[in-house]
Parts: C-alpha cells; sequence; structure tokens
C-alpha cells in the first residue's frame, strides 16, 4: 500500500515558469517538451503559472515564483515593455532568468532560447519575391505589437522585402490570436474591395484564420498563404502545408526541451550559451512529405519517451518507496537486533543475580542455622552461668551465716568501744545485704529453672500491703519522710502468693526511700477496678527520678542504671517483675528526672488465672524475713573532720556508708573533707585546696576520671595527689588513670591498713617533689601537663618574689593579686609545693639574696638591708642571725677570709 502511495516530492530544484498564455497548441507543444525532458532530469520540479496573455498577471506571477524561493526561472515574456521590470528584478536577485521564444527590453537575463526571428521574416520575404517572381500585392498579417517576436519578424521582413519595390505590402495586426482580431481585420479589408496575390501571417494560427475567411468570402480564389510555427500533428502547419491550405510555414520550434536542459546545465554549474538560436527553415509542398515523415516519427518517439518516463516516474516512486520500506525494515532490524542483544544481556544478569541470590540466600540459611546454634550454646552458656551463680550463692550462705553468728554475739558484748561498735554494725549490715542478694539470685534461679511455684492463697490484700508499708515507719520517721497508706477500700479480698508479693513491695518500698532525699513523700495507693476485675497497687516517691533511658531498662536484670543510680536498684526490679508476672499481673513505671517515680502494680481479681495446684490452701505462712536497711545508721556526723593534723584529705564518695567508714579512719590522721558526687568534690577541692584527694571512679554527676582531668588542668590544684578508687581490677583502666595523672588506683575491696599507707606513701613522695621544686624541677615532670603547670606555678610565684624583693610592703595580698589566687589558695599551694608559708618564702628570699650581695658586692649592711626589702637594719641583723646563726658582718668577714 505504502509502495504505490502518490508521489513523493523530494526534487532538489524548484523551476519556475511563467508562461505568457497556455491557449494554443504550440505553447502546450512547448509544455510537454519541458515535462519530457524533465523525466530525464530528475532533481528538478516545475511549478508553471499561466498570465493568458495579460501583462499585470504575468508580473504578479513573476514575483510570486521569486517569493516562492524558486532555484531559476523561465519565462516567455507576453510584451516586452510591460514585464522588462519584473523580469530584471527576478534576475537582480540573484535567480538565474531563462528567457524563451521572446524577449524583454533589457539584457538582463541568464540566457534565452528561441529561433532568430529577424531571420524568419527575411526568410519569408525572400520566399514570396521568388514565388511572385519580385512583383504583386501582398498583405502582412502581423503578431502582437509589443512581443519581441513581432518586432523581429516585421523588421527582417520589411528589411528584405525592401529589395523588390514592385512587390506592394499592406499591414494589418493579428496579434498572434487569428479567431478574433485577425478573422475580423482580414474580412474588412477584403471587403473593402483589396486583394492580395499573397498573405504572410506571422503564424500558422492567423495563416489558416485568414484562408477560411477567404474561401468565404471567394470561394475558388487564388490568394496564397504563408504561416510561421509549422507544428507537427493535427491542426499544425505542417498539415496544413500537406492539404494545401498552406502554401508554406516557417519552423518555429517551441524549444521546451532545450530550456530544460540549460535550466539543468545552469542548476549544477555546467557551461551553456547566453543566446541559443534554434533552427528553422521553410516547409512548403517540396519537404513537407519528408518533414512529415521526420515529424511523425518524432512524435511516436517522444509518445514513447512520454510513456516511458511515466514508466520511470512509476518505478522511481515505487523504487523510493520500496527505498523507504528498506530503510524502515533496516531500522527494524537494527532495534531488533539490538532489543535481542539487550534481552540476551538482561537474561544473562537475572541469571547471575539468581545465582548471587541463590548463594545469598544459602548464606544467609547458613548463617540462620549458625545463628541458632550459637543461641542454644548462648541459651546452655546461660543456663551453666545462672546454675553457677546458683552454687555460688549457696557456697556463700554457709559463710555468711558464719561471719554473722560470731558479729551478732560480739556486738552483744559489752566491752566495745563506740567505735567499735559502729564498725561492728557496719558489718552486721553488710552481711545482711549481701544475705539478700544471695537469696534474690537464688529466687532468679528458681524462675530460670521453672522451679518457682506460685502458691497463691485468699488474702486480704489492705492489712496486708498495710503491715509492709508500717514496717517503714521507723525509716520514715528518722528521715523525716512523709509515709502515705491509702485504700479506697477497707477489705479487698485477692488471691496471691503472699511470699511473693510481700519481697515485690517490700523492694518497691525500699528503693524508694533509697532514692528519695530525706523529708520527700512516699504513698502506697490501693484503687480496686471492678469494671476491670483487677486491683491497682500505686507507689510513688518524689525522689530523684528516672531518665527514659534508666525507665526503659528499669526491669532489666542486667542493667546497673548509670552513675547517678551506681548504688543501683539490685535485682530487685527485675525479679518483682517476674514475681507479678507469675501472678498474671503487670507492673509499669512513670517517672520525671528529679520529680518522682510512681510504680503500678496490677493484679487480677479472682482465681481463675490461677491454676489448681497453684490454689493452695495452706499458702498462708509467711517465710520472708527482712531487714529494714536504715540508711541513717551511718550518719556519724563527721560532714568534716578539721582536728589539728597538717594535710588534708578530700573524699570524693556518693556510698554514704563507705564515705562514713573512711571519714571516721582517715579522721583518726588527717583533716578530712567530704564531697558525696563529683560536682562538689571539684567545687571543694577548689575551695580548700587538699593535700590529697580520695575519689571513687563511678560517681553520680561527675566520674572520677572527670574530676582527675579537672584538677590537673588548673594551676591551683595541679599540684594535688589524686587516689582513685575502683571495683574494675583492670590493668588497662589502671595504666589510662596513672596516664591521666592519677597518682594511685586503688581496687576495691581493699582493706583500710593498705589505704592508709598508699595515702602516706603519696603524701611522703609529695614532700620529696617539694624539695626539687625548691632547686630544680626534674625534666620527666615537666613534660606532664600537670608538671608544666607545676612549673608555671613556681616560675611565676618565685618571680613575683624576686621582682619586688626590695618592696618591703611585699605580702601575701600583692602575690595573690599578680598571680590570681585566693590567699588560702595561695598559702596552700605553696605550702604544698614548696614547704614554706609564703612569708617564710619571702623572708627567706631576702635573706639568701643579702648573703649574696653580702659575699659579691661591697655594699654596705645597710644598703643591703634596703635592697632585700628589710625595714630596718637592726630587724634585718637579727632576722638574719636567727636563720643562719650568724650576724651580717660576721658572715661577710668569714667569706673575705676563705
Ligand atoms: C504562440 C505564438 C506562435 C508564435 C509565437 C510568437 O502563442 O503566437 O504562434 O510563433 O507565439 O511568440
Amino acid at each position: 500500500m505504502w509502495a504505490c502511495k502518490p508521489q513523493i516530492t523530494d526534487k532538489k530544484y524548484l523551476v519556475g515558469f511563467s508562461q505568457c498564455t497556455s491557449f494554443d497548441s504550440w505553447r502546450k507543444t512547448m509544455q510537454s517538451e519541458m515535462q519530457r525532458e524533465l523525466s530525464f532530469h530528475g532533481d528538478m520540479q516545475l511549478v508553471i503559472k499561466d498570465a493568458q496573455g495579460d501583462n499585470d498577471a504575468q508580473n504578479k506571477h513573476i514575483n510570486e515564483l521569486v517569493e516562492m524561493g524558486v532555484d531559476l526561472l523561465i519565462i516567455s515574456p507576453n510584451e516586452a515593455e510591460p514585464v522588462t521590470r519584473s523580469v530584471d528584478q527576478a534576475y537582480r536577485s540573484g535567480i538565474p532568468v531563462i528567457l524563451i521564444d521572446r524577449k524583454t527590453n533589457s539584457n538582463f537575463y541568464t540566457a534565452y532560447v528561441g529561433a532568430n526571428n529577424y531571420k524568419i521574416g527575411k526568410i519569408a520575404a525572400t520566399y514570396i519575391a521568388s514565388l511572385l517572381d519580385g512583383q504583386g500585392k501582398v498583405l502582412e498579417i502581423k503578431g502582437l505589437k509589443g512581443s519581441t517576436p513581432f518586432i523581429e519578424r516585421h523588421n527582417g521582413f520589411r528589411d528584405q522585402i525592401k529589395a523588390f519595390p514592385q512587390i506592394e505590402v499592406t499591414e494589418i495586426e493579428g496579434e498572434w490570436g487569428g479567431e478574433e482580431t485577425a478573422r475580423k481585420r482580414f474580412v474588412e479589408l477584403m471587403q473593402g474591395g483589396n486583394s492580395f496575390d499573397l498573405a504572410f501571417a506571422h503564424n500558422d494560427i492567423m495563416a489558416y484564420a485568414a484562408y477560411e475567411s477567404y474561401r468565404e468570402l471567394s470561394p475558388g480564389g487564388s490568394l496564397e498563404i504563408i504561416g510561421v510555427d509549422a507544428l507537427s500533428g493535427p491542426g499544425g502547419g505542417i498539415d496544413y502545408v500537406t492539404s494545401g491550405i498552406l502554401k508554406a510555414s516557417l519552423l518555429y520550434p517551441t524549444g521546451g526541451d532545450v530550456a530544460i536542459q540549460i535550466a539543468s546545465d545552469i542548476l549544477h554549474g555546467r557551461p551553456y550559451n547566453k543566446d541559443n538560436e534554434l533552427v528553422t527553415t521553410v516547409i512548403d509542398s517540396s519537404n513537407v512529405h519528408v518533414m512529415r515523415m521526420q515529424t511523425n516519427k518524432i512524435l511516436a518517439h517522444e509518445s514513447d519517451i512520454n510513456r516511458l518516463a511515466e514508466r520511470i516516474d512509476q518505478q522511481r516512486v515505487v523504487y523510493k518507496n520500496q527505498q523507504y520500506i528498506l530503510y524502515v525494515i533496516a531500522v527494524l532490524f537494527v532495534i531488533s537486533a539490538l532489543s535481542f542483544a539487550f534481552t540476551l544481556k538482561l537474561l544473562r544478569e537475572r541469571r547471575e543475580i539468581n545465582k548471587s541470590l541463590k548463594k545469598r540466600n544459602e548464606e544467609v540459611s547458613r548463617q540462620k542455622a549458625e545463628v541458632m546454634e550459637m543461641s542454644q550454646q548462648v541459651n546452655k552458656a546461660n543456663q551453666s552461668k545462672i546454675q553457677f551463680f546458683a552454687n555460688i550463692s549457696h557456697e556463700l550462705k554457709t559463710p555468711l551465716t558464719l561471719i554473722q553468728g560470731p558479729l551478732d554475739e560480739l556486738h552483744s558484748s559489752n566491752t566495745l568501744t563506740g567505735f567499735m561498735k559502729k564498725d561492728l554494725e557496719l558489718a552486721q549490715r553488710n552481711v545482711r545485704r549481701l544475705t539478700g542478694l544471695v537469696n534474690q539470685l537464688m529466687d532468679f534461679q528458681k524462675i530460670e529453672n521453672g522451679r518457682m511455684k506460685v502458691r497463691a492463697s485468699k488474702t486480704e490484700l489492705v492489712g496486708f500491703l498495710k503491715e509492709i508499708t508500717d514496717s517503714f515507719r521507723n525509716l520514715a520517721k528518722k528521715g523525716r519522710y512523709t509515709l502515705i497508706f491509702d485504700s479506697r477500700e477497707d477489705r479487698i479480698d485477692l488471691w496471691v502468693d503472699k511470699t511473693m508479693i510481700d519481697k515485690v513491695f517490700f523492694n518497691l518500698l525500699s528503693n524508694a526511700f533509697k532514692f528519695t532525699p530525706p523529708g520527700g513523700t512516699i504513698k502506697v495507693i490501693l484503687l480496686p477496678v471492678p469494671e476491670k476485675n483487677e486491683v491497682v497497687i500505686q507507689l510513688t516517691d518524689t525522689g530523684m527520678g528516672m531518665s527514659k533511658d534508666q525507665r526503659a531498662r528499669a526491669f532489666d536484670r542486667y542493667y546497673q542504671g548509670d552513675d547517678s543510680r551506681a548504688d543501683g536498684t539490685g535485682l530487685g526490679l527485675a525479679l518483682s517483675r517476674e514475681l507479678i508476672a507469675m501472678h498474671d499481673g503487670t507492673i509499669e513505671i512513670s517517672s520525671q528526672k528529679d520529680v518522682g517515680t510512681t510504680f503500678e502494680v496490677r493484679l487480677k481479681m479472682g482465681d481463675s488465672h490461677f491454676s489448681e495446684e497453684q490454689l493452695s490452701s495452706d499458702g498462708d505462712q509467711l517465710v520472708n524475713d527482712h531487714e529494714i536497711e536504715d540508711g541513717f545508721g551511718y550518719e556519724d556526723g563527721v560532714e568534716a573532720s578539721m582536728a589539728d593534723h597538717e594535710f588534708t584529705v578530700l573524699i570524693i564518695e556518693d556510698n554514704q556508708e563507705l564515705a562514713a567508714f573512711l571519714k571516721r579512719k582517715l579522721a583518726e590522721s588527717y583533716k578530712v573533707l567530704w564531697a558525696k558526687d563529683g560536682e562538689a568534690g571539684v567545687t571543694l577541692a577548689k575551695e580548700q585546696i587538699p593535700d590529697l584527694i580520695l575519689s571513687d571512679l563511678m560517681l553520680p554527676k561527675l566520674g572520677g576520671r572527670d574530676i582527675l582531668a579537672k584538677m590537673k588542668s588548673d594551676v591551683r590544684t595541679a599540684h594535688i595527689p589524686f587516689i582513685i578508687m575502683t571495683a574494675s581490677s583492670s590493668e588497662e583502666e589502671r595504666v589510662e588513670g596513672v596516664r591521666e595523672g592519677a597518682d594511685d588506683y586503688i581496687t576495691k575491696p581493699f582493706s583500710f591498713r593498705f589505704l592508709s599507707e598508699r595515702i602516706k606513701t603519696t603524701l611522703a613522695n609529695r614532700a620529696k617533689l617539694r624539695e626539687h621544686y625548691l632547686h630544680e624541677i626534674p625534666s620527666d615532670q615537666s613534660q606532664r601537663s600537670e608538671g608544666k603547670l607545676n612549673k608555671k606555678f613556681v616560675n611565676d610565684f618565685t618571680a613575683v618574689v624576686e621582682q619586688n624583693i626590695a618592696d618591703q610592703s611585699l605580702d601575701v595580698n600583692v602575690i595573690c593579686e599578680s598571680l590570681g589566687l585566693s590567699r588560702i589558695q595561695l598559702y596552700r599551694k605553696v605550702k604544698a609545693m614548696l614547704g614554706y608559708s609564703v612569708n617564710d618564702y619571702i623572708t627567706t628570699v631576702r635573706l639568701k639574696k643579702a648573703k649574696y650581695l653580702l659575699s659579691t658586692t661591697d655594699k654596705s649592711i645597710g644598703e643591703i638591708c634596703y635592697e632585700v626589702g628589710f625595714s630596718s637594719p637592726s630587724y634585718f641583723s637579727s632576722t638574719f642571725k636567727s636563720k643562719f646563726d650568724i650576724s651580717p658582718s660576721e658572715y661577710r668577714q668569714n667569706r673575705a677570709n676563705s
């Protein structure tokens, strides 16, 4: 279907043809010659515009063709003068112009094609003269006045006929078109009584009109008629000559084919002639037959050529379309080849992906199996760990009993001093605490092994919980706590395992007291919720509260909490949750840091959530025997002991019991300061400049290592020896601590004697170091930032003293000001670093300088006295003597002698 589509115009050149008229056969022949010739030139397309003999129309057509952008113009001008301008313009615009058959008045054209009309006029005159033997009457029927063929044919005819004076010529206007003008004029002339021997018409059309009119007017008359054109084919000049209508016709070829050939030459840049003259000849009875045969042959050839050209055109269309189809097929082929390749690639990739997925799958399965195996192993390990802890716990129970027994016995003895009693009570409390922890561990192990069994009995909950709460009344009173117990109902009967629920609430209350500062409020509230068939027990405190993270991990068995709850809730909360869960109940926390905490326990009413064997009638005995941890027992009142000892030790420890113990013990040999968290420790150290700091590693607010860093980076405190107490015995931690400037690392548990020895040694080492400062700073000391700071301090301090040595008013205040330290800081620091009080040091420097001046200068003692800042020579002499056991003048004498 596509192949049979109408012709596709893809010609390279557009050729415009402005035809003056297409009315007659001669012009039709010209155009068909052009078309035929075009079929040999595949790259040209012809656009024809017919002006129908109108000059204005032709001018318009020429301009239109120029605007269309034609590559070349062929023009057959109607009249010369009226169209000259537009032809010139087209030519000047750069478009090649070929004039055909007629010309303009100018020379602005590229090429001309046509026979020589002047010559035609002359040949006609010569032929007529010979026909008439040089005498007779001739009628000239002229073409259109303004057209160049008329002018030239007329001129040629007149120039030549002049030679035959006996030939008389009459002229009429025929305007090329015979029918209207030539016929009318001829008839008028003949009817006017004129007669002629011969008529010469400028074309065969007008000649035939004269013939027809003459036959009508003078049948049998002898007028001979000659025309121009000699077209072949029916109704053409050759036919008229053959049939005797015309005496002769002068061949005037149309030149359509030649015009196209020249156009092609011009467009392709091939050489061409500007003037292309076509042949002309007289055709009369002597040659018309040959001519006719030839023209017939030519006509036959032409129609063959036309047919072939048509076929070629059709073939060309088919070829073109096939070519397009071929292109399309080729493109489709390339596309399908590409998509085939792409599909192949995709398939390969997919295969690869599948392969790797399969591999990964296998890997995942393998890992899964490994993980499962590992988790089984972990489970096993966990089990054996729990078992191990259980065994250890068991093992611990006997020694604990054996410690507790003798301790209790000793405690009841009358021979103990107050301090000994306190130590004993401390030991008793901690044995009990250990026993409690061991019991909790064993409970866990029971739960883990499924050996912990609920034995629920019907219990009156209000009385039961009130009793537990009341057991804390004493503690509440000591710490000025407000302890509230509140229940909506007087009685609530609930099925619970009393031993378990007792453990839970005892634990929750203990925690509430532990984490609520004295003076706070602790509330226990019971709310039955019958519509939900449950009882809610809320336990609220106004304690330190928990952060979000602490809250999230509060029930985590292995979580110890951060520094601020370093004491921890132990296993209590985790165990409580397990025990409540065994009652099909829930326990939840809501808490806000520094505001307080609420635990909410929900227990189900009725007994349907217990199995037959969990419900016991004899579960009424309660086996727990709690010791309430009395946090106030170790308040020994020693906030700070400033008894008259040489050195001050600052203890930074949040465990009040341990702090109290250390305070009490250390107060025997040192002044003691105590801070219960890191921040307080730092403040106290800066204010008081102690001689030694003993700090726990895990502390609320600021850990031991942070305190250490702060101390060592501050000039006021950099020199203070620092001992860290830690529960960890890891080697790396010790190394790290020492690297950061800790003087010692003591691992808990430690004996007090050991600690005491360490403190003593550290202070002694400090004293030795002080000696060094007095003389020279050891190089390894100065490498550490602490050493550098201390060296700087010593340098600054001694520089201030030395610069102002002559100033009698130099005292502590002046130095404090220039070093930016308080009096106490300066005093402590100088004492710690140099072993002197500030004033003693100043005096010593003054005297040393005096000694130097005495031995190296001739200055008088009076002069030296003022130079080193003494107010009077007598005071100078007495001070000098009391220091060196020798008077200044004796000293000078001795030096002079030696
Ligand atoms: C056709 C015609 C011819 C003549 C020529 C002159 O239109 O009249 O018969 O030879 O034009 O231009």
